[in-house]
């Protein structure tokens, strides 16, 4: 392959497809409205800890977790531990109807509690097999409150029977919506970050992961694919299948994802013990770039330490201007086969199995350990093929686009920006700026530990700088304070 023009990354072509949508906007603000859910209010620029839960014995569980941006989402009380989602999909109709059992543990005592939840209609909600009352609440209807209570430590199910034809959320920081989505061949889902609850009953907030089960039953001809190890597939009546994946390693609810279409399996030689496998139109030839997956996590592998999962791959869909890193089944948008940087797309989404699929953000003003992890992968991908001069000129590169541009706060972004050119440019550029004042051996030495010590969980900017300092033994909170918390950009670091 030649060197591409000008790698870059996915957010670039989302902030495109945002200015076409409102009518051109401004540097960084990639979109015109914000998430209904989102908040305006936070203005804090210093990082804090995890939102706490108070506890408050004997009265109805609050709403929301405290995220600074979306602070609906989420709920008190409660883990989860596993969701069965077990849906027919009738993509002609773009109709659902089953049941989400949620295994969760009781952390306080309340009389109630809440799971997000909007739209479709509601059959029926059991605990522990038994009918319970519900009625939904909050301003957008997306509370479902249950009445029963949560006793600390105890573990319960709790399912809810649902149909109907999702609708998701309105186009949040990237112009498009999030949730259930149909395209031309069928039905997909990306939700980040706020759109998993409009198709499945959840604790919708990425500090709360847990294992997932899908089973997805499709019309004849189709194929369903979700996250994770295809278990079983069984034909049911009329010609219809029932496809079974099981995720067995604790993962986010934006990151889940049902895709319904004509698709067929690819098998590639696997990296060791990861699994690779793409889902693919059943008239396309495999990309070369899906071909270079392996080779990528050898790499990744020694720089952040085991790629997390069992599997990895890809399932293209049409009608999606963009790629979302649903933990092991990357959704890739068809559409990236015509640009020139459909393999910086790959290593992006690849790296992300690392950075905010294994380690996931603690609240969503923290999204730049997603965004600006993956954006440094694609960089330490250009100096793997071309070399470290190489790898400058591309941060150089990217660094003018950013000096050019007002933009937002990287550790601070707000809602409209989430997804903007600070959280990813200039969030990749502050991992660049800590490695030349760390050197490759301790910046790489805090990658891997990062893994080790948050890779099943959620961490936060805070416990980033910490960590940095503590293995790198140097006081960095001058650099950190002038990338993550100034409107200044600081110079271009240099190795
Ligand atoms: N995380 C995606 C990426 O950079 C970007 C993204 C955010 C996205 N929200 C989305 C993509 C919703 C599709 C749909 O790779
Ligand atoms: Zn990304």
């Amino acid at each position: 392959m030649g060197r591409p023009r000008r790698p870059l990354v996915a957010v670039l072509a989302f902030s495109m497809a945002a200015a076409a949508c409102s009518g051109g906007a401004g540097p960084d603000t990639t979109a015109s409205t914000a998430s209904t859910t989102a908040s305006t209010t936070a203005t804090t620029t210093t990082p804090t800890a995890t939102p706490t839960q108070a506890a408050a014995p004997h009265s109805a569980a609050p709403n929301g977790l405290g995220d600074p941006y979306f602070p609906g989402l989420g709920n008190t009380g409660y883990d989860v531990e596993h969701y069965l989602i077990d849906l027919t999909v009738e993509p002609a109709l773009n109709r659902i109807e089953g049941t989400t059992t949620i295994e969760a543990v009781a952390t306080a005592d309340y009389d109630s509690f809440t799971l997000d939840f909007a739209g479709l209609d509601i059959a029926d909600i059991t605990i522990d097999g038994a009918a319970v009352d519900y009625r939904r609440e909050g301003p957008q209807e997306s509370e479902l409150r249950v009445e029963a209570p949560l006793v600390t430590g105890e573990s319960f199910s709790v399912a809810v029977a649902y149909s109907g034809i999702p609708d998701p959320t309105e186009p949040g920081a990237l112009g498009f919506p999030t949730g259930w989505l149909t395209n031309r061949e069928g039905t997909f889902v990306a939700s980040e970050p706020a759109g998993a609850h409009t198709w499945f009953p959840c604790n919708d907030h990425p500090s709360d992961k847990a294992a997932f089960t899908f089973r997805i039953t499709v019309p004849a001809g189709m194929t369903g694919v979700a996250n994770g190890t295809l278990v079983d597939t069984a034909a049911t009546a009329a010609g219809a299948a029932t496809f079974v994946w099981e995720m067995p390693d604790p993962m986010a609810t934006y990151l889940a994802t049902v895709v319904v279409a004509p698709l067929e399996r690819i098998e590639h030689p696997p990296m060791g013990d990861v699994v690779l496998r793409d889902y693919l139109p059943p008239s396309m030839d495999v990309p070369e770039s899906f071909t270079l997956t392996g080779d990528m996590i050898d790499f990744f592998d020694d720089l952040f330490g085991p790629y997390p999962f069992d599997e990895y791959g890809h399932v293209v869909v049409s009608g999606f201007p963009a790629a979302l890193e649903t933990q092991t089944m990357t959704v890739f948008g068809e559409e990236w086969f015509d640009s020139p940087f459909t393999e910086f797309v790959v290593a992006h989404e690849l790296a992300h199995q690392w950075f905010g699929d294994a380690v996931s953000p603690s609240t969503w003003r923290d999204v730049w350990l997603n965004e600006g992890f993956a954006t440094y992968a694609e960089l330490l991908w250009v100096e793997h093929l071309y070399g470290a001069a190489a790898m400058q000129a591309e941060a150089a590169t990217r660094y003018a686009d950013l000096a050019g541009t007002p933009h937002a706060i990287t550790g601070d972004p707000q809602p409209e920006a989430l997804f903007g050119m600070s959280v990813y440019q200039r969030g990749g550029l502050t991992l660049h700026a800590l490695r030349a004042a760390a050197g490759d051996e301790a910046f790489f030495e805090i990658l891997r530990t990062w893994m080790e010590r948050y890779g099943s969980g959620a961490a936060s900017t805070a416990e980033f700088i910490a960590l940095a300092e503590e293995v790198s033994g140097a006081d960095l909170d001058d650099l950190f304070q002038a990338w993550l918390y100034s409107s200044q950009l600081p110079p271009l670091p240099s190795p």
